[in-house]
This record gives C-alpha cells, sequence and structure tokens, in this order.
C-alpha cells in the first residue's frame, strides 16, 4: 500500500511504549519501530531480558532515537519508578513481539520485569495494551496459551493476529508475528475514528482492460491508487470493505476483501454480486466506455500488404449509474458516490455528470494531475453546491472523503 506521509498518518504525534518479549521475531521489531518513527509517533522501547538475547538494545535506541529501558531498578529516572512515569506518558503500549511467556505472565498479572510491571501499571481506561503474538505453531494452538489470549481479550488488551507460513524453526503453520507493514497498518487503524462501522463499502478501482484479441487490448492510464487509498480509510474507519479492482499491481490493502477483474463487464458482474451486502458504493474505476465489438479468438497477425484491422466497438455498461437507479440506492440503503476525471471546466461538467449518473455526490479531478500520481486536488460536488480538498496525498484526501461520507450517512 502507499507510504502514508506524516501528516496524514494517525499516528503522528503519538507517543507509544514498544515492549519486546523474548522470540526470534525481534528482529522485525527494529523494522516496526523505525516505520513507527516515520510515520510521526515517538517510540520508548522496554526490553526484557530474554527479548535482549535476540536483538540488542544498541539497535533499538538507534532506531528509535531514545534510550532502551529494561531494568525496573533504572536510577536514571529521579523518582526510580520507570514502570510509572513510561506507563503514564503512552498512548499505547504495543508488546512486539508478545511471547506465550509473557503472555501467561500478563494474565497473572506478574510484574517481575519491567515490562510485566508497566503493562500492570499502566492506567486501564487510558493506555490501551496491544500485543502482537508470535511463536511456534504448537506452542500457539496449544490450548494454554489460546486460553491465555481470551483472558487477555476479556480483560481489556487488544490482542492482534498472527501470520501463517514458514517459521523459524522450519515448521510451517499459524504464529508468525505479522509483518512490519502489517502492524503498521493494525496500529494505525486503532487509532483511526471508527466513523464507518457497521458499514460495508463496495469501491471500483483502476482501470479495466478490453481485449481486442489474446494478446492485445485497450486500457487506460488509471493506477488505482485513488480507490486503494479509499479502501485503506474505509477499512481504518471500521467498515467492512469490498475492493473491485481492473489491472493494476498495487498490493491488497490490510483488511479488505479484493475481487480482481479485467473487462468492465467482469466489473459490472462483480459489483451486482456484492452490491446487495453493500451500504456505501464508490466508484473510482476509470471504466472503459467502450469494448471491442467481435473479440478475435487468435491472434490477429500482420501480413504483408494486409490492411490495419477496423476495429468497431460497442457501449459497455454503466456500472454506477445502474447502481445508483436500483431499488437499494433510490429507498436510501446504499449511498453512491462517483468520480469524474475531466481536463478542463471541473465545475460544470462534474455537475452535469452528479445529475446524469443519479448519485448524490460526485468527485471531480483534472484527468492528467492524477493518472498515476501519490497526490490529487478535489472537488465535491452534490445537490447543494461544491466544496474543494486542497491538493494532498491521495491517503489523506481518502481519509477527507470517508469522514465525509460517513457524516452524510448520518445526516
Ligand atoms: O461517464 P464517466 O466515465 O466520465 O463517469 C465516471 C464515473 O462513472 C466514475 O465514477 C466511474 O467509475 C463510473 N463509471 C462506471 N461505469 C462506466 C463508466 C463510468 O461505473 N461504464
Amino acid at each position: 500500500m502507499q507510504d502514508t506521509p506524516i501528516s496524514s498518518s494517525p499516528l503522528a504525534g503519538r507517543h507509544l511504549v514498544l515492549g519486546l518479549s523474548g522470540g526470534i521475531a525481534c528482529y522485525k521489531a527494529a523494522e516496526l519501530c523505525r516505520a513507527l518513527v516515520k510515520a510521526g509517533a515517538t517510540v520508548q522501547v522496554v526490553m526484557t531480558d530474554a527479548a535482549a538475547q535476540f536483538i540488542t538494545p544498541v539497535t533499538m535506541q538507534a532506531l528509535s532515537g531514545r534510550p532502551v529501558y529494561s531494568n525496573q531498578w533504572d536510577a536514571r529516572e529521579g523518582n526510580n519508578m520507570a514502570h510509572i512515569n513510561l506507563s503514564r506518558q503512552a498512548d499505547a503500549i504495543v508488546v512486539a513481539p508478545a511471547s506465550a511467556d509473557f503472555m501467561a505472565k500478563l494474565i497473572h498479572g506478574g510484574a517481575d520485569d519491567l515490562l510485566g510491571l508497566m503493562c500492570l501499571a499502566r492506567p486501564l481506561e487510558r493506555v490501551p495494551l496491544i500485543l502482537a503474538p508470535a511463536m511456534n505453531r504448537e506452542m500457539y494452538a496449544h490450548p494454554a496459551t489460546q486460553r491465555n489470549i481470551a483472558q487477555l481479550r476479556a480483560d481489556g488488551s487488544h490482542v492482534l493476529g498472527v501470520g501463517a507460513g514458514e517459521q523459524a524453526c522450519g515448521e510451517v503453520g499459524d504464529g508468525r508475528m505479522l509483518e512490519p507493514q502489517e502492524l503498521l497498518e493494525e496500529l494505525s487503524a486503532f487509532f483511526s475514528p471508527k466513523v464507518l462501522a457497521g458499514q460495508h463499502v463496495l469501491i471500483t478501482a483502476g482501470p479495466t482492460y478490453e481485449a481486442i484479441d489474446p494478446v492485445r487490448g485497450i486500457t487506460n492510464r488509471s493506477s488505482g491508487k485513488m480507490g486503494f487509498a479509499l479502501a485503506q480509510a474505509a477499512w481504518r474507519a471500521g467498515a467492512q470493505v469490498t475492493l473491485v479492482a481492473g489491472p493494476v499491481s498495487l498490493p491488497t490493502p490490510r483488511g479488505v476483501q479484493r475481487i480482481d477483474v479485467q473487462s468492465a463487464q467482469q466489473m459490472q458482474q462483480a459489483v451486482q454480486s456484492c452490491v446487495e451486502r453493500a451500504t456505501v458504493f464508490i466508484a473510482s474505476a476509470a471504466v472503459a466506455d467502450w469494448r471491442v465489438d467481435g473479440v478475435a479468438d487468435h491472434k490477429i497477425k500482420k501480413g504483408e500488404g494486409t490492411q490495419a484491422p477496423a476495429l468497431s466497438f460497442v457501449e459497455n455498461p454503466d456500472i454506477l449509474a445502474g447502481v445508483a437507479a436500483s431499488e437499494r440506492a433510490r429507498s436510501g440503503r446504499l449511498y453512491c458516490v462517483g468520480f469524474a476525471a475531466e481536463s478542463h471546466d471541473l465545475l460544470a461538467h462534474a455537475q452535469a455528470k452528479r445529475q446524469r449518473k443519479g448519485v448524490p455526490l460526485l468527485v471531480g479531478n483534472i484527468g492528467p494531475d492524477t493518472f498515476g500520481r501519490d497526490d490529487n486536488a478535489l472537488l465535491l460536488v452534490d445537490e447543494q453546491g461544491s466544496q474543494e480538498l486542497a491538493r494532498a496525498s491521495k491517503v489523506q484526501l481518502a481519509t477527507e472523503l470517508v469522514a465525509i461520507v460517513a457524516q452524510r450517512l448520518r445526516s
């Protein structure tokens, strides 16, 4: 997914205590620390003795830019109460990796080292505890570990999932710590207001590809970045998200269900298969207006002296207009948002397009200024008038647009 610039990251300005307990996944904590700092958070690292067997405090100090704490008797604190001071300053304590042993200790309120002591001493209502488990698959599947995770959740901790796959021990299964970028996304979502909780957002993104023959086709310059950023922002805002994507090479945003399609007709079918469950439909895809009439079964060969083939076209279905005209949308159970990429007279074209498509909200942008770029400027048009969203990263604009849609759903 696109990197979130500092200003638009929900982690910007947060103060996180990053706790490391013992496990080989400590090597990933170094990259997580770096990513958190890049997102604008300040990070105070606290390590157990076991964690220091896997990665040195020197590495974590260099990456966080702060001395690491590991000892509850640390004399650097004036009052000699590191566990109180560190936990009171934090917006959250994130333990990554959280070992099986450390989680077993937590459920009993064990406090024989600084990290356990600090988790116990944190103000429960103000400083959330987020745990990223990491261990061998048998340890993870063991009833004792699963019991401990259930107990930690019942006690109010936020226990993240684990990854599946090859483990450092050579076995294959569940229990790997999530990758640093996945953890970053989970933490970004944790700190995002849940303005779309309970909503199901269906999004189309990217270009479509209309075949001429088995090896050639017609497409356009849409990168899909805006639609993918919208999917990411909607998931962070608490929605269930389905993303119908044309041919793009972007990674699937975390938590998002993705359906890959090629042509406009396939995109329409995919949309129709999920629109009955959706409460918001955002059509950001640059759908081809026409497809080739009579796609050749075999590659059209270039022969000496033969003329260039004459292509004829048929009009593609208008996916957005069709959805907007459905009973679900007209009865107010589905809120529809369209996009318009224009080259000039944005306001007039966007207003006309909003009416033609029959949608309450249309988002206009200047095509050549947005295709392939990480930033954009938007003009929102509705029945009342228009509103500009100033040039910013697509991630930032997506967050703003999601907040605006959420506000309209509420009113
Ligand atoms: O008509 P135009 O392509 O400019 O309309 C743009 C809007 O309509 C976008 O929201 C786009 O995703 C949607 N659209 C569609 N199906 C089409 C053409 C456009 O859903 N065939």
